[in-house]
Formats: C-alpha cells, structure tokens, sequence
C-alpha cells in the first residue's frame, strides 16, 4: 500500500514527500498538487527523481482524487494542501472551499477504501482574542477571528467526528509558524521570520511586517516532520486527542529573532511596517502547552532559536539557489 501527500509541492509537503520516500522508497509515496513538481532544469536541488510518482488534480476533485487512491492503492493520507492564513483573507471563499470540501472529500474516500490513517495539519489560527495567550491549553477557547481559523477548527471537528462515528485513524497537530529553508512558504502570518533570516543571509536589511513585539509559536521545521512521524508512528490507543494535539517548540517575537541573527550578523538592521497581517498574529496565542503531546507519543522538539537561527543562515547562505525566488502571488497559495 502506498502513501499519498496532497500539497506535495508546499513548504511542508516537498520536505515531508523527501523524508517519507527516505523511509519508504521512492515509488512508495505518491506526491499530489495543482501543478507538477520543480524540473531539474528549473530548480536542481527540489526535483524528485524521474520515478517519483507524482499526480496533478485538484482535492476538491471526487472523481479525481477515487482514481488517485484506486490506481496507486493508497494505504495511508498525508493532507496537506490547503490556503494559508494571509491568503485566506484575501479569498475567503475559495479557503473555505479548498480547505474544507478538500478536507472532507479525502476522509469521504479514505473511510470506504482500505486507508490505515490520514494526517492532516490544524494550526495555533484555531485559538482567538479571548484565548489565554501564554501556554494555551489543549482544551481551551477556540473561537478563530479569519476564514483560515474557522476552517481549521471545523476541519479538527470533522477529523474527530469521522474518528468516532466511522472509526477513520485520522490523526492531527495543530502546527504553529514553520521555519525552513528549502522551499518558500505559501501566504501565512509567520512567513516574516523566514523572510527576515532570508534577507540576513543575503547580507540585505529586512522590513517587518509584523511589530517587533509580537511573541508568536513557531517550530523548525525538522522537529515538525519528525512530530508528524511520531504521531503516525503511535499506537492509535496511545492518543487521547483525536481533534488535533497542540506542539509547541519555539516561541519568539521579531525583535528577539533580530536579536538573535543580530549576534551572528552585526550589520543586519531590522525596521517595521505593521500591516493587515499584524490583526491576525495579535489573535494568535504567544506560547502553547503541548502536555498531551508528550505525555501520549512522546513529542520532544530539538531545536530552540540559537541552533534554528544558526542552521537556518548556514543552509540560506550555503545558497539553496531557488529559495526567495519565489516571487509574492508567484505560490498557488498566494494566488489562489
Ligand atoms: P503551502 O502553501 O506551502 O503549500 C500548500 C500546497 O497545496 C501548495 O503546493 C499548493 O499548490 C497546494 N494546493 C493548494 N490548493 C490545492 C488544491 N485545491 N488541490 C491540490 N493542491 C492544492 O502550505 P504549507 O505551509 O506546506 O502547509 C501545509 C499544511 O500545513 C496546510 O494545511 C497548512 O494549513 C498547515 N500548516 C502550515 C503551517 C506553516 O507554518 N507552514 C502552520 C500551521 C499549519
Ligand atoms: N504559519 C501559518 C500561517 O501563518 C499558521 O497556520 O498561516
């Protein structure tokens, strides 16, 4: 049985895709988006070999979507494309649209066919302004001020309904702001930290579009790939949350990365110019209590800022060619 990741070109996707065929071997993973992956002649470092299997359609094809799992006899679902929170305010209606007719036509398939587990990412945009902000609980207020919030929380809801009333394995993380390297990020709130670390290893000032202030969880994006593993790895009766389990790993605001990158690159400068995005991270939680995660399958993130920052400018410098190239609503999320 092979596994299936949908957003297979995205932030998270084209690293997961990686590690995953790592495991299992190339024609074990079937990589899914709305466009195919990079060539070898346009991006040499992001290509997958000529043998990768590889699938362009649209989640919110049925029919497609049948044939996909049919024809590569899927045993396992990777969920992940979805419109991120920035994109999803400048289109509400198709966020809403692709994140959730998406999300429902993958366990709809998965629960009459022999699928063992689906994934499929929640984010810390389920909590809202009247959340506590520091260590958010697992069991908290959840009431998400943008379209990319309420799509997230429904999506949790229908994961845990279809888990209870069809015994469907899904299994979920409420993910915070990721930081990598190797493929742009597609229209979200936290995207600053990776654009910030972006221009200091180019040896170029950076202009924030948050305030400095503003203390937001994020994660590295090892540790998110090594969390979504375990996870999947658990004993399903290990789990206890079965809408979707907070990770916390890093919490920090612009300053404090500035700072940080400060230390290893004195001449970088850091100004600010809040805009639309600064109203969806202040209704974000500063910090999240990830207990649950610890205690049921063993979530143990590496990586604090120093060792994210270091790695972070080493691999921007070492020169990922492709990276940053990406230009603004060049993304599917960003022009979706
Ligand atoms: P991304 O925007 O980088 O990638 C999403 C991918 O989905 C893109 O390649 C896009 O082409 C594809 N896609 C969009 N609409 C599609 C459709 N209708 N059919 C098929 N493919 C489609 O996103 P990401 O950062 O890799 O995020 C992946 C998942 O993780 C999402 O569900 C997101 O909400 C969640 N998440 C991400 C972060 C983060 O910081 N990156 C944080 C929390 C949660
Ligand atoms: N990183 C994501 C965003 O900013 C959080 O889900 O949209």
């Amino acid at each position: 049985m092979r596994i299936l990741v949908t957003g297979a070109n995205g932030q998270i996707g084209s690293e997961l895709v990686e590690v995953l065929r790592e495991r299992h071997g190339t024609g074990q993973v079937v990589g899914l988006d709305l466009n195919p992956p990079p060539t070898a002649t346009d991006q040499p470092s992001r290509a997958p070999s000529s043998n990768a299997p590889f699938e362009v359609a649209d989640v919110r094809n049925r029919e497609a979507l049948a044939d996909v799992l049919d024809r590569h006899e899927v045993g396992s679902i990777y969920h992940l494309a979805s419109l991120l929170s920035a994109t999803g305010e400048q289109h509400p209606d198709r966020a809403w649209d692709v994140n959730m007719s998406g999300l429902k036509t993958i366990l709809d398939l998965a629960r009459s066919r022999p699928v063992e587990k689906v994934f499929w990412p929640s984010s810390i945009a389920v909590f809202g302004p009247t959340t506590p902000r520091e260590d958010t609980p697992q069991n908290t207020v959840l009431d998400p001020t943008t379209m990319y919030g309420v799509t997230k929380r429904s999506g949790e809801l229908l994961c845990r309904y279809y888990h209870r009333r069809y015994d469907l394995d899904v299994r979920s993380l409420r993910y915070p702001g990721l930081l990598s390297y190797k493929t742009a990020p597609g229209g979200g709130t936290t995207d600053y930290a990776i654009d910030m670390l972006t221009q200091a290893a180019a040896g170029r000032d950076y202009t924030c579009f948050l305030k400095p202030d503003t203390r937001l969880p994020m994660m590295y994006m090892p540790d998110a790939i090594q969390g979504t593993l375990a996870l999947m790895d658990a004993d399903a009766d290990a789990l206890s949350v079965r809408d979707s389990y907070n990770t916390g790993g890093l919490s920090f605001s612009p300053e404090e990365l500035a700072a940080t990158i400060q230390a290893r690159v004195p001449s970088f400068s850091c100004s600010y110019a809040p805009d639309e995005r600064q109203h969806i991270a202040e209704n974000w939680p500063s910090s999240v209590n990830d207990d649950a995660a610890r205690t049921d399958w063993g979530w143990a993130p590496e990586y604090d800022l120093e060792a994210t920052t270091a790695d972070m400018l080493d691999h921007l410098r070492e020169g990922t060619p492709e990276h940053g190239d990406v230009a603004e609503g060049e993304h599917e999320g960003a022009t979706a």
